[in-house]
């Protein structure tokens, strides 16, 4: 997840170049952290006396003319040798294009994308789409009537995801399964996940402020959405904007239609339990936390349900879907390491100045384990024949009320409308981060899809 940087500048003399650039790099708004130091510092100890080996990372990015983002710094980190509480080793890495430095800078982008891989599989996709759901199934399916209006809105959203989560227990985030196995949290990855899954704050996962907390966004009326991109053309954000908006136009229409005071919805005692429960009980470890909006206005009803659906639909979509075409060559996404950065006058590090490529992949994932990382990403990244996408139903007489079905139907045509938007930027020869040097559109966010591996389309729920 990046994040617009706020940079600790403390180390750096006021009158050093570095210094200066850096602020004028952060005033300009350039410089951006993929950080995942303070979240996996707590268990590189405990990893590291496994087979693993790995670095709490942080990696600087600019924000070059062209809008496309470079990295120009890595920070590899070590728990101090007596414990993390007592402070960290790090050392820092820059872009090198020739000889063994080449090949160091390389290894240093390796054990990022190591870290980045477990952190994605883990915490973007498991924990903040698949378990994070399920407590709004379990309370709508005990609380709410299949009548209740609600309960019609959230029912396609929620399609498959007890059955497809129950198979991940079984052989995917299971004691040894395939995540354990293949991704380098090994044997701490649902110690983690439960850990990192205390600091999830419903209300974050809106997307636009999600990327309001991040630095990514500022408010501001006179643009789209009302927001301001720090990076103009951030796919993700765009595209995402977009979906968000147009869900929410879709929950609005359709909720104003069955509540039409706020009293509505505080005497509407089934919706009351619902909320009750899945806070109480559903993300009980949570039930305390001040940000738990209410369910006291139609417009509570309206953002609670926005994000519900987003989370299920897009988010998923977003970090799913995508993982075969980003991920499938395992050198440029390796998911394990297994030794530490090579130290001059070592044998290892002679052998990386002599053959990088085999240093290189002496270092990440070996060749089962990159088997097994990929055969699941390819599983991951395909649809089903049977899939049912945002703005589609299971079946179409699924109400009878006519607003509602025209208010359906019109969600349906905006989403149409961005898929032509989103093919116009993707044809775009000035947004490099859609039509760029490696010529990757982004298609994440495409609402609809075929059969198979695709890279785009968003189901309606999480289902893989
Ligand atoms: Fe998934």
């Amino acid at each position: 997840m990046l994040f617009h940087v706020p940079l600790a500048l403390a180390s750096l003399s006021k009158s050093s170049p570095s210094y200066q650039f850096v602020i004028q790099a952060l005033k300009a708004k350039r410089l951006f952290i993929l950080d995942h130091h303070d979240t996996l510092m707590p268990y590189v100890e405990r990893i590291n006396a496994t087979p693993s080996k790995i670095y709490a990372t942080r990696t600087l990015l600019f924000l070059q003319n062209e809008g496309t983002l470079k990295p120009i710094a890595i920070e590899l980190s070590l728990p101090h040798p007596d414990g993390y509480e007592l402070g960290v080793v790090s050392k820092v890495y820059t872009p090198a294009k020739d000889g063994v430095e080449a090949a160091i800078w390389q290894l240093a982008k390796a054990y990022v994308t190591v870290n980045d891989s477990g952190v994605h599989q883990l915490i973007s996709h498991w924990l903040n789409t698949h378990a994070v759901i399920e407590p709004f199934i379990i309370a709508t399916n005990r609380q709410l009537s299949v009548l209740h209006p609600i309960n019609k809105l959230l029912h396609p959203h929620f399609r498959d995801t007890m059955n497809i989560n129950a198979t991940a227990r079984n052989i995917l985030i299971n004691s040894e399964g395939i995540l354990e196995r293949s991704f380098f949290p090994g044997k701490y990855s649902i110690e983690m996940s439960s850990k990192i899954y205390k600091d999830w704050v419903f209300p974050n996962q809106a997307l636009p402020v999600d990327l309001v907390l991040r630095g990514m966004a500022i408010e501001d009326s006179s643009s789209p959405h009302g927001l301001r991109l720090t990076i103009e053309d951030y796919p993700y954000a765009v595209d995402g904007l977009e979906i968000w908006s147009a869900i929410k136009t879709w929950v609005d229409d359709y909720c104003r239609f069955y509540y039409k005071t706020d009293d509505m919805v505080k005497n509407d005692t089934e919706l009351q339990s619902w909320w009750k429960e899945l806070r109480e009980e559903g993300h009980g470890d949570l039930k305390d936390e001040p940000w738990w909006p209410k369910m006291n206005s139609i417009q509570d009803v309206i953002d609670n349900c926005t994000i519900i659906i987003w989370v299920a639909s897009a988010l998923h979509a977003a970090v799913n879907y995508g993982q075969f075409a980003y991920a499938g060559y395992p050198p440029n996404r390796p998911t394990l390491s297994r030794r530490l950065m090579p130290e001059p006058n070592t044998s290892e590090y002679d052998e990386l100045k002599d053959d990088p490529k085999k240093g290189f992949l002496k270092t990440v994932t070996p060749q089962l384990q990159s088997l097994l990382s990929v055969s699941l990403i390819e599983i991951l990244s395909r649809h089903t024949s049977d899939e049912i996408y945002l703005g589609q139903r299971e079946c179409p007489e699924w109400t009878m009320d006519v607003e509602p079905l025209m208010a359906f139907e019109k969600f349906g045509k905006t989403l149409k409308q961005i898929e032509e938007k989103i093919v116009k930027m993707n044809n775009d020869e000035r947004l490099k981060n859609r039509n760029g040097l490696a010529k990757v559109p982004y298609t994440l966010l495409y609402p609809s899809s075929e059969e198979g591996i695709t890279g785009r389309g968003i189901p309606n729920s999480v289902v893989i």
